[in-house]
């Protein structure tokens, strides 16, 4: 269990805003821009300082040391500065007696703007070059010409939405002045000693005169790794300037607005394939909206670069990252920190590739991987040497029950028109270590005291993610005592100095060697090289792994969806803490399902968030969990010498979440044809999930519906299927892809689309048009010609099929008609078999064949008339002379055959003429056993005869009824 647990649960954890309030703590509260960009000519704040209550007002030109706080560039001020770079920068900050007096007298300052143009979209940003830090690039073998070689190309953009943290506890700070220029600042933040150093330099004291600490935060999931910042300076200089105690906390709304969040990322992904799927070559640019200062881009764009792979081995690939300036917050780390955008882009190129090879895309995943001993070795070089994936993605199908269900959904969908499930199964490999080396380093203090007891000192922080139950295990074990002797002691700059962040997953591997080393240790990360000039080597100590698979549910006709079942192995090494890190799983899952679904950031075309609320910013609840969650854990040793042979646990789970995106885009997929995309980018909300539905709905409009296409091919009309049998170079489509194409150019299916489609078309309706009964090939040449920007080579093949050259109706179906039915069965001859006498049907007929069930054949003669022959043989004498005499009568058909002794003939000749039927009409009824060659002793040769007969007559006809 968590060490806090019970405190959690009871409310009795202290977090920073339920430290007891020392006598005279002013409450701070901080006005910012509500424009995304403008200059600011004037600030004047004497109002606000005048407002009764008010202790202070801070602006940038107050600030005693420097006015900047950015943790990589120094591109941040901590107060604007001349301008307002995003609606939500802060201006200045009030100190008063309470918040309702900060806020009020805060709304008092008169600002003069000039109002300038915001940049607000990435993609634009990149095009004016405009970015935050140096772009950069790392590849490994020849991307362009990998991709000119492969037999297949895919080119798509794609985008994936950012993430509030979210975090329960939001930013807040207490800064406390001490006598002699000391101040204590407790705050919630991943990076206490950044905080130190940060505050010094703005309040411009040493750093031996701030004191950090940080008991607990209540999430913080990267937000607080350099957010905290600024709340721990601006508390502190306003602690400073009225020698009072300060807190400053973010509402909700306001956190929401002014600190960082995850992320978005634009890509343009080009992927090289070969028909099996396996992808040869990746050119990938990654365009990263970092906002408007640099704050942690730059290593978040090269994790999103270094994790461009995922676990896949692409012999060429090349990923160019550009942290692009936007007016939008500053973005910075989230749990993954890039690493789950690089991944994303690159799942969706293989499950676009897998979609239009119409293969699953867990298959094409698989042919992908890395491998043990060939294969492996990052696109950065650095070797993958522990890769589980393989064991672990095919335990996890068995667990899973993966092919199973993927056959279930395939009868279901088939069988559902509004309600489609869809299902993935997606793999994680995460780097783990902090890619700048410097910061892979922890030290620990332990103290023992004369009873026994110990205080557990430490680097590193804890937000709810279990380090610190961790640590006090480990020292337990070590020291060997009892873990209840141990008290973990709140995160100190003056216990433990110089500390890195708590980020990257690093928090346990690092900080347990120092707890296990000794009463002071001190710990780096071996064995990491990296060369950032040549971007090779290795950066990271090893990669953690897991794979989910996700089934879910969507609703078409309002895009609501729900998880059904989630099962996820995952790669912990030798656990420290199994509820600690299921805990982790779970939590990160899901949170990477929340970002990749219903977490949606709207900013409106002002650059003001819109969405900075839970009203309007949906997280997942308890009610999207899936009703079958099943996490097991991949036990094996770390190979790497970490504490217990344990692997970090963090982040990589989060990236799992994945797997619910592509189960989404699975069950939109039920709507495409088979090899068309599926266009949906992140977050898949309801409303993207409906629209995609409706876009490809509206695409198959014109096209045909199953239950078309399965009539025509049970024989009502004719069309042309059209199949690619041969490609080579750069062509559209695949070989095998087909198309139907119905008598007014309706389509099922695709041949590529395009201009080579589109003459296909027009092929198939000339040989309709015909009643072409042969087939074709026709090979086309790619280029200008036809609209393609390459050149390649593609092989059509035209199969007409229900082409009748001749419609023959058979009046009863007795044991003759069955003979004639098996006899013309698959000829370029329609029959409709026609009887009052539903059992007599044949019961398996062939696809040229109809029934029509009838107790009056003389009144369906008009529905008939299309036939252009008839043979008459029903089991009644007098049925038959009616239909004949209807059929001479009507002059209907143009072929006309009794089945009958010569003595029938004779008998209906008779009476015909008496009706007033002309001889030369009665002529035209045949009736080839009253010839003499077709003796009536041989009766059983008839079935024969009758379509010998009547095909020697049809040939040498020329009938009007065919077109
Ligand atoms: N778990 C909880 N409950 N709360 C958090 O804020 N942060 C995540 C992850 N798990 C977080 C969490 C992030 S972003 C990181 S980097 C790691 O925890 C940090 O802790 P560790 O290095 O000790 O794993
Ligand atoms: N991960 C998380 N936080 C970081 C990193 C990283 O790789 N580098 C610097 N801060
Ligand atoms: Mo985690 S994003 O590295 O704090």
């Amino acid at each position: 269990m968590h060490d806090s647990g019970l405190r959690h649960v009871s409310g009795s954890a202290v977090y920073t805003d339920d430290i007891p309030e020392p006598a005279g703590t002013l409450i701070a509260y901080v006005r910012y821009a509500d424009k995304a960009y403008a200059r600011i000519k004037h600030t004047d704040t004497s109002a606000v300082a005048a407002h009764p209550g008010v202790a202070a007002v801070i602006t940038a030109t107050e600030i005693p040391g420097i006015n900047n706080i950015g943790p990589v560039f120094p591109d941040e001020p901590l107060l604007a500065e001349g301008f307002a770079e995003y609606y939500g920068h802060p201006l200045f900050a009030v100190a008063a007696c309470d918040l309702k007096t900060a806020r009020e007298a805060s709304a008092k300052a008169r600002i003069e703007w000039e109002v300038l143009e915001p940049e607000l979209s990435v993609r634009s940003a990149y095009e004016k070059q405009q970015f935050v830090a140096p772009v950069k690039q790392m590849k490994r073998g020849d991307a362009d010409k990998g991709l000119t070689d492969a037999p297949h190309r895919l080119k798509k953009n794609y985008r994936v939405g950012g993430q509030d943290h979210f975090y329960l506890e939001g930013q807040v700070s207490l800064s406390v002045p001490g006598e002699d220029g000391e101040i204590t600042i407790y705050v919630s933040t991943q990076h206490p000693s950044e905080v130190q150093h940060m505050a010094a330099k703005v309040l411009g004291v040493s750093h031996h005169k701030v004191i950090v600490e940080v008991r607990r935060m209540g999430g913080g999931f990267g937000g607080k790794e350099t957010q905290a910042a600024a709340l721990a300076c601006i508390s502190a200089v306003l602690a400073v300037k009225t020698g009072k105690p300060v807190k400053l906390r973010y509402d909700r709304d306001d956190d929401m607005i002014i600190t960082g969040k995850r992320h978005d990322f634009e890509a343009t992904a080009e992927a090289g394939y070969d028909d099996n799927g396996r992808i040869s070559a990746l050119r990938t640019l990654l365009l990263a909206n970092a906002g408007w200062s640099a704050d942690l881009s730059l290593p978040v764009c090269s994790r999103a670069m270094f994790h461009t792979d995922n676990a896949y081995y692409i012999e060429h690939l090349k990923v160019t990252g550009c942290c692009c300036k936007t007016n939008t917050v500053s973005n910075t780390a989230f749990r993954g920190f890039g690493g789950p955008q690089g991944m994303f882009f690159t799942e969706q190129v293989i499950d676009d590739v897998a979609r239009r090879l119409g293969k699953d895309p867990a298959d094409v995943r698989k042919l992908n991987y890395y491998d043990k001993d060939t294969r492996n070795i990052t696109h950065y070089g650095q070797p993958v040497s522990d890769f589980e994936l393989n064991d672990m993605t095919r335990m996890l199908e068995q667990s899973s029950d993966y092919y199973t269900r993927r056959e279930e959904i395939k009868i279901y969908n088939g069988q559902n028109e509004i309600f489609r499930r869809g299902l993935a199964l997606t793999p994680v490999k995460f780097g783990i270590s902090f890619t700048v080396k410097s910061y892979n380093q922890a030290g620990a203090l332990i103290n023992i005291y004369p009873d026994g007891t110990v205080q557990l000192n430490h680097g590193g922080t804890e937000m709810g993610q279990g380090l610190f139950i961790k640590t006090a295990q480990v020292a337990a074990d070590v020291l060997g005592i009892d873990p209840a002797q141990i008290r973990c002691m709140a995160t100190n700059t003056g216990k433990v100095p110089n500390t890195s962040a708590t980020a990257a997953s690093s928090g346990t591997d690092l900080t347990e060697w120092p707890v296990s080393l000794s009463a002071t240790g001190f710990y780096r990360t071996p064995d990491l090289n990296y060369n950032e000039e040549t971007a090779t080597g290795s950066p990271f100590y090893y990669f953690a792994y897991g794979a989910a698979a996700t089934e879910v549910i969507i609703d078409s006709l309002t895009g609501e969806y729900k998880l059904l079942r989630a099962d996820i192995l995952h790669d912990c090494g030798n656990s420290l803490n199994e509820a600690i890190d299921r805990g982790q799983i779970e939590g990160g899952y899901i949170q990477g399902v929340g970002w990749l679904t219903s977490e949606e950031l709207v900013w409106n075309k002002e650059g003001r968030l819109l969405t900075h609320a839970p009203s309007t910013y949906k997280i997942p609840t308890c009610r999207d969990i899936p009703p079958i969650f099943n996490v097991d854990f991949y036990h094996k040793p770390n190979a790497k010498d970490t504490i217990f042979k344990s692997k970090a646990v963090g982040e990589p789970p989060f990236m799992l979440g994945m797997s619910a995106f592509f189960a989404l885009k699975d069950a939109v997929g039920s709507f495409a044809a088979p090899g068309e995309d599926v266009i949906l980018d992140a977050p898949a909300t309801p409303e993207r999930v409906l629209m995609e539905i409706e876009r490809l709905k509206s695409v198959h409009q014109n096209a045909l519906k199953p239950a078309e296409l399965y009539r025509l091919y049970t024989g009502a009309e004719p069309f042309i299927t059209v199949t690619v049998i041969e490609t080579s170079g750069s062509a559209p489509c695949r070989a095998g892809a087909k198309m139907a194409v119905g008598q007014t150019g309706r389509l099922a299916g695709s041949v590529g689309g395009g201009r080579l489609e589109h003459s296909a078309v027009q092929h198939s309706i000339d040989m309709l048009k015909r009643c072409d009964v042969n087939l074709h090939t026709e090979e086309f040449s790619l280029g200008a010609s036809l609209g393609q920007c390459c050149g390649g080579r593609v092989r059509l093949l035209y199969e007409p099929v229900n082409i009748f050259q001749h419609k023959l109706a058979l009046f009863g179906s007795g044991h003759i008609a069955k003979e004639i039915i098996s006899v013309l069965a698959g000829t370029s001859v329609r029959l409709t078999v026609i009887d009052n006498r539903p059992t007599e049907f044949p019961t398996e007929l062939p696809s040229n064949c109809r029934t029509l069930l009838t107790e009056d054949p003389v009144a369906e003669m008009p529905v008939l008339k299309d036939c252009d022959a008839a043979l008459i043989m029903t089991h009644d004498h007098s049925l038959d002379f009616d239909i004949v005499y209807d059929a001479l009568k009507e002059s209907r058909f143009d072929f006309l055959g009794l089945i009958g002794s010569a003595k029938k003939r004779q008998r209906f000749e008779y009476l015909l003429r008496g009706r007033g039927i002309a001889d030369e009409d009665i002529a035209r009824l045949i009736c080839p056993s009253a010839l003499k060659a077709y003796a009536p002793q041989n009766p059983e040769r008839l079935p024969l005869q009758y379509p010998h007969r009547y095909c020697n007559i049809l040939s040498q006809t020329k009938f009007s009824h065919n077109r």
